[in-house]
C-alpha cells in the first residue's frame, strides 16, 4: 500500500466501525454454493499459499529452479487426465504430509517437509475444496526431467528420513502461540525461506527463522534478536506488515515475501496474523552478523516540501539536471540517484504515490550491516509481486560497480538514516558474482550428500544380504 491509499484506508477506517478494519481482504474462491467445508479450505489454501507455486487458478508452470534443473508445479486442477482429479483425500494427504503422489516421490520443492504437520481436519478441507476449482485439462508447458540420477525419485525417500518432519513443537507456549506455530511451521512454511539450509538441504535448525540468502533475495532475520532480528517490531507491526506488505519508513515486502503478503498473508484473518505475531515473539532470538541499525527518524529526510515530493512537474527539472550532470562525466552521488533512481523513487526517497512507486526512506533492506539485499536490486531490479504491480530494473549494463556502490551508500546514508556507509566496487562485484553461485553450490553439495548417504546405506544392505547368504549357506 502507497503512502496516498494508506491515507485513504485510514480515512476509510476512521468512518467505518472497527469490525470493519478486522476484516481481511476477501478471498477469491469462496462461493456460497460451495459447502463450509470446501469454503473453509480456500482459506486453508490462502494460508498455506499452494497458488504461490501452483498459480492462482491452480494451474502449475512454475519452475523451481535448482541447478540440476527446473522442478516444475503442476496442474492441481480436479481434471482427471492432468490435474489430481483421480486423487482420494487420502492421496492428497500423503502428498502433504509424506510427499508421495500416487505413483512418484515428490521433491521437496513442494513444500512437504512443512506441511507434514498439517492436520486431517484442514487436509480434508482443503480436499473439498480443491475439488471444486475450475478443472483444466492441459498439462503445464514444461514438465521435470531432472538428468540421471537425480530423477530417482525414490532417492527423496532417504532426504525425508533425515529432514521431516522440518520443526518441532515448542514447549510452554500459549493456545494464541500454538496456533501461530502452526501457520509459522506448516501451513505458511515461513522456513522455507527464512531458515538457512543444512548440508542436507534440509532446514538447519540451530538457526530456525535466522534469514537465508534465495539467489538474489535475502529472507532476513524474524527471530526476536533486538540488534539482527525484528526485536524492535511490536506484534501489530508485524501484523500490519503482512496485512500490507509495509510498515511505513521501516519495511518492504518486495520480491518473494512481496508474492507471499499477495497471495497468502494478506487474506488471512487479523486474529491469525496477530497469532503469528505472537509466535515470532516466542521464538528462540538468534543474533546474526547481519545487524541492522535501529531507524533514527531525526536523521530521515523530512517530506517537506510537498511540491518536490508530490509534484512531478517540479521533480523534472531536478532530474533533467542531474541527469545533464552524469551524461558530463560527473560521478556525485546524490547526482547518480537522481538520475538513476529518482525518476520512480522521488528526489527525496518518498516514491511516486500515484505512480505507485514505492517510498524507500527507512526501510529496513537499506540499514542493514551487509550492503547484499540493497545492492543485489540495484543490480538485478525487482520483479513485482503481482502481474499488475510496477517492476524496477536492474542497472548493472547501466552502471558500473563504482557507481552502484556510489548510490548505495548514498541511499543507505540519507534515506536510511546510518551515520556511514562504505560499500566498495570490490563489494559490488562480489554480490554481483558471488550470490548466484553460493545457493546452487550449497544446493549441489545438498543433493550429493543425499546421494551418497543412499549409494552408502545401499552397500550396507547389500552386504548385510550378503553375510545373511553366506551364512545361511554354511
Ligand atoms: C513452493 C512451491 C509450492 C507450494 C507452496 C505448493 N506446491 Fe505443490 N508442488 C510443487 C511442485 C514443484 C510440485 C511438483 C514436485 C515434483 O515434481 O516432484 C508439486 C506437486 C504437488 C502435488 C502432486 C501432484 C502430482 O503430480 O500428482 C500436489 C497434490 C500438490 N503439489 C498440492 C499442493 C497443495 C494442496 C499446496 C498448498 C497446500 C501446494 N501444493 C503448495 C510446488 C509447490
Ligand atoms: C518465498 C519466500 C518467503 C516466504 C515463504 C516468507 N518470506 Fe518473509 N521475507 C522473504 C524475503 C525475501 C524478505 C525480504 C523482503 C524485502 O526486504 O523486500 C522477507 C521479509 C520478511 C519480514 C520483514 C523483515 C525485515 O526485517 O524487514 C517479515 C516480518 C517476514 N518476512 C515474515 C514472514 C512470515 C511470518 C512468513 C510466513 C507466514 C514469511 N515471511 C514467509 C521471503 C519469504
Ligand atoms: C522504473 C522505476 C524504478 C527505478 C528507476 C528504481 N526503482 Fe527501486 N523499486 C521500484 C519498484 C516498483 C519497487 C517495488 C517492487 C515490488 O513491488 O516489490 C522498488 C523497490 C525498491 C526498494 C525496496 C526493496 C525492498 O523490498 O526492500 C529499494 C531499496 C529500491 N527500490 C532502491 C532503488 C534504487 C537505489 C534505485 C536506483 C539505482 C531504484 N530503486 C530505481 C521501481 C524503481
Amino acid at each position: 500500500m502507497k503512502p496516498l491509499s494508506v491515507m485513504l484506508s485510514m480515512l476509510a477506517i476512521g468512518i467505518t466501525s472497527s469490525a470493519a478494519m478486522a476484516q481481511a481482504t476477501s478471498l477469491p474462491n469462496v462461493s456460497p454454493a460451495n459447502s463450509d467445508l470446501a469454503n473453509r479450505g480456500a482459506y486453508i489454501a490462502r494460508a498455506a499459499d499452494c497458488m504461490a507455486c501452483h498459480g492462482e487458478d491452480y494451474t502449475g508452470g512454475t519452475a523451481i529452479e535448482t541447478p540440476m534443473g527446473g522442478i516444475y508445479a503442476t496442474n492441481i486442477t480436479p481434471s482427471k487426465r492432468y490435474g489430481i482429479g483421480n486423487y482420494s483425500e487420502a492421496d492428497l494427504k500423503k502428498a502433504l504430509q509424506k510427499g508421495r503422489a500416487p505413483s512418484h516421490m515428490l521433491y521437496p520443492a513442494m513444500p512437504y517437509p512443512s506441511y507434514s504437520g498439517m492436520t486431517d481436519e484442514d487436509i480434508s478441507a482443503l480436499f473439498a475444496y480443491l475439488q471444486t476449482v475450475p478443472v483444466y485439462d492441459q498439462a503445464p508447458d514444461y514438465k521435470t526431467d531432472l538428468p540421471f540420477p537425480f530423477n530417482i525419485r525414490t532417492l527423496m525417500l532417504g532426504w525425508n528420513v533425515l529432514n521431516i518432519p522440518s520443526s518441532t513443537n515448542r514447549e510452554g507456549l500459549t493456545e494464541v502461540q500454538q496456533r501461530g506455530e502452526y501457520l509459522v511451521n506448516n501451513l505458511g512454511h515461513c522456513g522455507t525461506c527464512h531458515t538457512p539450509r543444512n548440508a542436507t538441504m534440509g532446514f538447519d535448525k540451530s538457526k530456525y527463522l535466522a534469514g537465508a540468502q534465495l539467489g538474489h533475495w535475502y529472507a532476513p532475520n524474524i527471530t526476536p534478536d533486538a540488534l539482527s532480528g525484528i526485536g524492535s517490531w511490536s506484534e501489530q507491526d508485524i501484523v500490519t506488515y503482512l496485512r500490507t506488505g509495509e510498515l511505513d519508513q521501516r519495511a518492504f515486502a518486495g520480491g518473494p515475501m512481496g508474492e507471499a503478503v499477495a497471495h497468502s498473508t494478506r487474506y488471512l484473518k487479523n486474529e491469525d496474523l496477530g497469532a503469528i505475531a505472537s509466535y515470532l515473539k516466542a521464538v528462540p532470538a538468534i543474533q546474526t552478523d547481519d545487524k541492522v541499525t535501529a531507524v533514527d527518524a531525526s536523521r530521515l529526510p523530512s517530506p517537506i516540501d510537498e511540491s518536490i515530493t508530490h509534484d512531478l512537474v517540479a521533480q523534472k527539472d531536478y532530474l533533467a539536471e542531474a541527469k545533464a550532470e552524469v551524461a558530463n562525466g560527473s560521478n556525485s552521488p546524490e547526482a547518480l540517484y537522481l538520475a538513476t533512481c529518482a525518476s520512480c523513487h522521488g528526489v527525496d526517497g518518498y516514491g511516486q504515490p500515484d505512480a505507485q512507486y514505492s517510498p524507500i526512506v527507512g526501510l529496513s533492506s537499506i540499514r542493514r550491516e551487509r550492503p547484499d539485499a540493497l545492492v543485489n536490486m540495484i543490480v538485478h531490479g525487482v520483479e513485482g509481486s503481482t502481474n499488475t504491480s510496477p517492476i524496477m530494473p536492474g542497472f548493472s549494463d547501466d552502471l558500473n560497480s563504482e557507481q552502484i556502490a556510489s548510490i548505495a551508500n548514498y541511499v543507505r546514508v540519507n534515506f536510511g538514516g546510518l551515520t556511514s556507509s562504505n560499500v566498495k566496487a570490490a563489494d559490488v562485484d562480489r554480490i554481483a558474482a558471488g550470490e548466484d553461485q553460493r545457493p546452487f553450490l550449497i544446493k549441489y553439495a545438498g543433493f550429493l550428500a543425499i546421494l551418497g548417504i543412499l549409494v552408502a546405506i545401499i552397500v550396507i544392505i547389500f552386504i548385510i544380504r550378503a553375510i545373511i547368504r553366506s551364512r545361511r549357506h554354511r
